[in-house]
This record gives structure tokens, sequence and C-alpha cells, in this order.
């Protein structure tokens, strides 16, 4: 593999667990291999303190979300301040769900990732194209689109991991085909080329994420510009550290 980008796997539990569950998952992650791979996890917001206390050092942990200012009224929201405060240093960014259940712009998305990056927080936005989208041939569009206007909110791109993430593709079980998963992140890579720099472009990791599995990830993970994942279902299992270890 020519890329000098470190391989990265994150693990979003979504709404997932509950202590027990945890317990089980932590166990095996500290018990994981992660001398190759940057490795992320994100529990619930209610159990990050308890995921962070008992996760060793080597994996680091994100919030599944947060808001674009520090404190105030705005019920149910968790704030990048709060985080730090906690010792979480990631958050994801733009999620499908948080985007198509919750209605969350690209707008408001590129608010939270400049504000995220101010409190020092590193952040891994999420784009991706729906299937009628993707039938359609707008792909391409989509993604620059939503690419843009994360662009302009950032400044620091050593900061950034982006999730490549099809929305058809996502706890459907219908994984891209390496190949489709090659294309679109080439693609993404130009795209920071054209509109950031070619440093940036060559340093920036790209990750897949959507129905990513044991037993598919070690293909995808041969891509050349596929430098890791965001594991949504698979990451509550055991299998969740073979694909920590896709390229070793
Ligand atoms: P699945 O791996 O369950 O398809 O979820 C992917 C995802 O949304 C990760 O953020």
């Amino acid at each position: 593999m020519s890329s000098t980008r470190k391989f990265f796997v994150g693990g979003n539990f979504k709404m997932n667990g509950d202590k027990k569950m945890l317990d089980v998952i932590i166990e095996n992650l500290n018990k994981a291999n992660c001398a190759n791979t940057d490795v992320v996890v994100a529990p619930p917001t209610a159990y990050l303190s308890y995921v962070r206390g008992k996760l060793d050092g080597k994996v680091s942990v994100a919030a599944q979300n947060s808001y674009k200012v520090a404190k105030g009224a705005f019920t149910g929201e968790t704030s990048p301040d709060m985080l730090v405060d906690l010792g979480i240093n990631w958050a994801i960014l733009g999620h499908s769900e948080r985007r198509h259940v919750f209605g969350e712009s690209d707008a408001l998305i590129g608010e939270k990732i400049k504000y995220a990056l101010e409190r020092g927080l590193y952040v891994i936005p999420c784009i991706g194209e729906k299937l009628d989208q993707r039938e359609g041939g707008t792909t391409l569009q989509v993604v620059s689109e939503q690419m843009a206007s994360i662009k302009s909110n950032v400044n620091d791109w050593s900061k950034v991991v982006i999730a490549y993430e099809p929305v058809w593709a996502i706890g459907t079980g219908k994984v891209a085909t390496p190949e489709q998963a090659q294309e679109v992140h080439l693609q993404l890579r130009k795209w920071l080329a054209d509109n950031v720099s070619d440093a940036v472009s060559k340093s920036t990791r790209i990750i897949y994420g959507g129905s990513v599995s044991a037993g598919n990830c070690k293909e995808l993970a041969k891509q050349p510009d596929v430098d890791g994942f965001l594991v949504g279902g698979a990451s509550l299992k055991p299998e969740f550290s073979d694909i920590i270890n896709a390229r070793s």
C-alpha cells in the first residue's frame, strides 16, 4: 500500500448498548491489536464517561453528535466544551441519521464542525448519497456539495477524517463493492486537491461506512483510497477486532 495515511477504524454504536453489553465490547477492545490502526468508538452520549473510564488509552472515544455553541437553552444537546471536559476528543458530525431522521442541514452541520474544531475536537464529518441520487447519476454532485459545506468550516484538516457513507448501504447489509467505494473515494481526494490543496488531499483520511463486516473489510481495505471504516452494527460484535486489523 503506497499510502502513508494511518489506517483508521471508527465504531459508531448509534443508540445501542447498556452497561452489560458495553463491558463486553470494552473487554474485546482492550485486548485488540490496535498497533497499526487509529481506533475511535462512539457510544451513546449517556455512556461516554462510562466507556472512557474503562477503555485503554489506545482507543479514542467520540461523541455521535455535538452542538454549535458552548452552553445555553438547548434542551437535549451536548456541547464540544462538555466533551472536552469529559476527556472526549472526537465527534462524528452530520451522520446520515442526523441528516435524514433529524433533518440536519449542510449549514447546521457546517456550524457544528466549525465550533467543534474551535474547541479542539477531532471531527468525523459524514457524507453520502441516497439510493435515488446514485441511480439518478448525481452521486458526485451530492458529495461535492456536502464537501463544499464542510470545507468552508475547516481550517485545520489534520483534525478531520471524512466518512463516506452511502445512505443505501447503511444498516442494509448492502455494502458498496470495493470498486464503488474506491471510485467515490478517489473523486473525493481529487475534490480536495482541486478545492483545498495537494497536501490535504494526500494526507486526509477518507473512510468508508455502510454494512462493513469482517467478511467484506479486507477487500475494501485493499483499495488505495479507502483509509479505513466507520462501522455501525459490526462494531457491537467481536468481529470489530478483525475489522480493526483489516489491513494488517
Ligand atoms: P452499518 O455498519 O450498521 O451499516 O452502519 C454504518 C454507519 O452508519 C456507521 O456510521
